[in-house]
């Protein structure tokens, strides 16, 4: 194994170094944040949403105008969920030995919390015990308060935000909008990969968001500078890759953030000094072997029909008409009305995806390694 560390992250954000590019949306998220407006971040899954806030954090932390404090609400089933996390976001960001954190801290024991912290990762841990429903209302209402009251500028940003229209209490949309709407010093960035989930969330007219935030999409990076991002790092540990064999990483990955890393990584991890064709084409075969145990998984919570479905579009690479007669008639779906049933629910688990634009609806296997696995398996 090589000894230093890997240039291509599969997880996280560490530095600029290993950050590839972003300039465009960051610029977006600096112009927001200066003019008052609040930011709806969406993007597939493991496009770089995560790694783009944290990037845009360390440039604001930099700046030292405004502070940055970032809560993932992913594993919240309920406001209580919510309101807990928040709290514990909000004592990261500012540490007890602070000023602010001091007397964060101080107003938090007014809800008589226990207070702890992670064994493993030293992050506080607040658990705070309700007499009521308004009571977890009314502690909202109170950490959105008192961040408000430190008058410093906040950044605000809330990932997997499209986790609150899981919860069970119906006006948690409403009570946030009502929380944060008169708010001066903090700004929002509200993140999301539901795409559908996040838009009907802020451009439902019947919606309490509606119209409240402007959208920023992420979409791949640029090919020539992830190439050139993956040539430099490269170069950087003393390795080559050839033009080809480049070629093939950002087609085989289709540039989408996670997959072009880990290929690139498994690369750095398995490869000597140059990089060929031959060395990427390796690369894939031991990718997929290594998520193999993740696809017979899949397979085991699917019907047959929805198996064969997912088999069909990965063959197909994208569909974009799932009920056409051709498509159904060569991989034997049955009706237009089988194809309906059966994309939607896969839509709904996350393992076909939908692309939309103005013109038409593409539909892809959501994970690119099973997509790839299946095109070679069957
Ligand atoms: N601009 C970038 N340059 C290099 N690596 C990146 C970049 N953006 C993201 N990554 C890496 O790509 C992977 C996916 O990124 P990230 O977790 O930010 O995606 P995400 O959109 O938040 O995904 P999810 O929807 O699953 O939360 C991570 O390994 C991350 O380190
Ligand atoms: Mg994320």
């Amino acid at each position: 194994m090589r000894k230093s560390s890997n240039p291509f992250l599969l997880k996280g954000y560490i530095s600029a170094e290993l950050f590839c590019d972003r300039k465009r949306e960051i610029e977006v998220l600096f112009a927001n944040v200066q003019n008052g407006i609040d930011t709806t971040l969406i993007s597939a899954r493991r496009m770089g949403k995560t790694g783009l806030i944290f990037r845009f954090f360390d440039q604001l932390t930099e700046q030292g105008e405004k502070k940055p404090i970032y809560v993932d609400i992913f594993s919240s089933r309920n406001l209580s969920d919510f309101v807990k996390l928040l709290a514990e976001a909000i004592l990261l960001g500012f540490p007890d030995k602070t000023t602010i954190g001091a007397r964060f801290l101080e107003f938090i024991k007014g809800f008589r919390p226990l207070i702890g912290y992670d064994p493993l990762t030293g992050q506080p841990q607040i658990q705070i015990n309700y007499q009521s429903a308004q009571e977890k209302e009314y502690t909202l209402q109170g950490l959105l308060n008192f961040l408000e009251g430190q008058e410093v500028p906040i950044v605000l940003a809330i990932d997997e935000f499209q986790q609150i229209s899981q919860y069970p209490e119906k006006n948690i949309e409403a009570l946030l909008r009502t929380y944060t709407q008169n708010l001066k010093y903090i700004r929002f960035i509200f993140c999301g990969s539901r795409k559908a989930m996040m838009i009907n969330l802020f451009s439902n007219v019947k919606r309490p968001f509606y119209a409240t935030t402007q959208y920023l999409m992420l979409e791949e990076i640029e090919r020539k500078t992830y190439a050139q991002f993956i040539r430099d790092k490269f170069s950087g540990a003393g390795m080559t890759i050839t033009e080809e064999a480049l070629e093939m990483v950002l087609d085989w990955s289709l540039l989408h953030t996670f997959y072009t890393q880990s290929l690139c990584n498994m690369l750095y991890y398995i490869a000597d000094n140059q990089i060929e064709l031959a060395t990427v084409k390796l690369a894939c075969v031991e990718l997929l072997k290594r998520n193999e145990p993740v696809f017979y998984q899949y397979r085991q919570l699917l019907t047959a029909a929805q198996w064969n479905f997912l088999i069909a579009v990965a063959k197909e690479g994208g569909v974009k008409q799932l009920t056409a007669q051709k498509f159904i008639a060569k991989y034997e779906i049955g009706t237009p009305a089988n194809a309906r049933r059966i994309s939607r629910s896969l839509v709904e688990k996350e393992l076909l995806l939908e692309i939309a634009t103005k013109k038409e609806t593409t539909y892809r296997v959501y994970d690119l390694f099973l997509a790839r696995w299946l095109e070679s398996e069957y």
